[in-house]
């Protein structure tokens, strides 16, 4: 499974956290294209040595590795932040993975990147897997709850205002399917969220506004289209002030890629786009992104900044 596609410059600077680390190898690719800092921790004492090992080799002593279980840590930190926490290829091998993701949403400030094995259905949910043990099972090795798909992760997520800005899922990899997302948080923004394009919308709109200080300075969209053929569409954006008067509007054509519906077939991979607006919008205002499959609205998503 691919990691979300991360624009030049991502992880310049940032503070980063990796969950459930293994040897270290996403913690320490952002070390290598410029993260300030790495704090990673692994259930398993032989995975923190290989990490620290790892990482001491490549030049980056100063990443720190523990050894913990995703509830210890939380315990032990609860109030550290992080520009942006790794939750990779752990979210499948818990008993409560919703609680997990409730936790560390509280603490990464600005971006979640996730990997995950997918049970592959189509509903949305968990399903119980057994594991034996590995240097890659669950803690304990114990049976634990795997997302069902994409979906069931983007909506959790969302609970806690964390909107994607990339979704990909594949329907086979090794074992399982697999996930995997790129999501922004969209806490403070004061901000409410509406789906447009009807009851059952043929193409999901993620928006999430970018704040400067001076006001909102660019939208962040994910198109997850729902049908397995790829077809292209008229995306319409508009942004309009507290009183109704518009401030901007973009129309483009997209090509969305099919959804990935058998073994056969490429990931489905959303489609971003990060449109700077115009001028930098003063709130209230509401940003709305359309959908159009020629004059037929398909899909679309609205926020209201307060
Ligand atoms: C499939 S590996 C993924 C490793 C790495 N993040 C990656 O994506 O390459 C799962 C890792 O989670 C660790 N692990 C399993 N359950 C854990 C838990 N409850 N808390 C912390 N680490 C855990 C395992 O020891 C293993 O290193």
């Amino acid at each position: 499974m691919a990691c979300p596609p991360i624009r030049d410059g991502f992880w310049r600077g940032k503070t980063v956290l990796d969950v459930a680390c293994n040897e270290g190898a996403y913690g320490i690719g952002a070390l290598g294209h410029g993260a300030a800092s790495l704090v990673g921790f692994d259930s398993r004492a032989a995975n923190v040595e290989k990490a620290r090992f790892v990482a001491e080799v490549l030049g980056h002593a100063d990443a720190m590795f523990d050894q913990h279980t995703c509830d210890s840590w939380i315990a032990a930190y609860p109030d550290r932040t992080f520009d942006v926490v790794m939750l990779c290829g752990i979210l499948y091998h818990l008993r409560d993975p919703a609680r997990t993701i409730a936790d560390y949403c509280t603490i990464a400030r600005e971006w979640v990147f996730v990997t995950c094995c997918v049970h592959g259905d189509e509903q949305d949910g968990y399903t119980w897997t057994s594991e034996t043990e590995n240097v890659a099972a669950s803690d304990g090795a114990l049976d634990s709850l795997m997302p069902n798909n994409a979906n069931t992760l983007v909506t959790e997520f969302g609970k806690h205002g964390f909107v994607p800005v990339h979704v990909e899922e594949v329907c086979k990899a090794n074992f399982w399917d697999g996930a995997s997302l790129l999501l922004r948080r969209c806490t403070d923004l004061g901000a409410s969220w509406e789906e447009l394009g009807g009851e059952h919308p043929e193409v999901q709109v993620h928006l999430a506004p970018g704040l400067r200080a001076d006001g909102v300075g660019e939208v962040h969209m994910a198109f997850v289209h729902r049908t397995p053929r790829t077809r292209e569409v008229t995306v319409r954006v508009r942004v309009l002030a507290g009183d109704g008067e518009e401030h901007a509007a973009t129309e483009e054509v997209v090509s969305l890629p099919a959804r990935c519906v058998d073994p056969s077939m490429p990931a489905s991979t959303s489609v971003y786009r990060a449109t700077p607006l115009p001028a930098s919008v003063s709130r209230p205002a509401t940003i709305e992104a359309r959908v159009f499959d020629g004059s037929r609205e398909i899909g679309g998503a609205r926020i209201r900044l307060a």
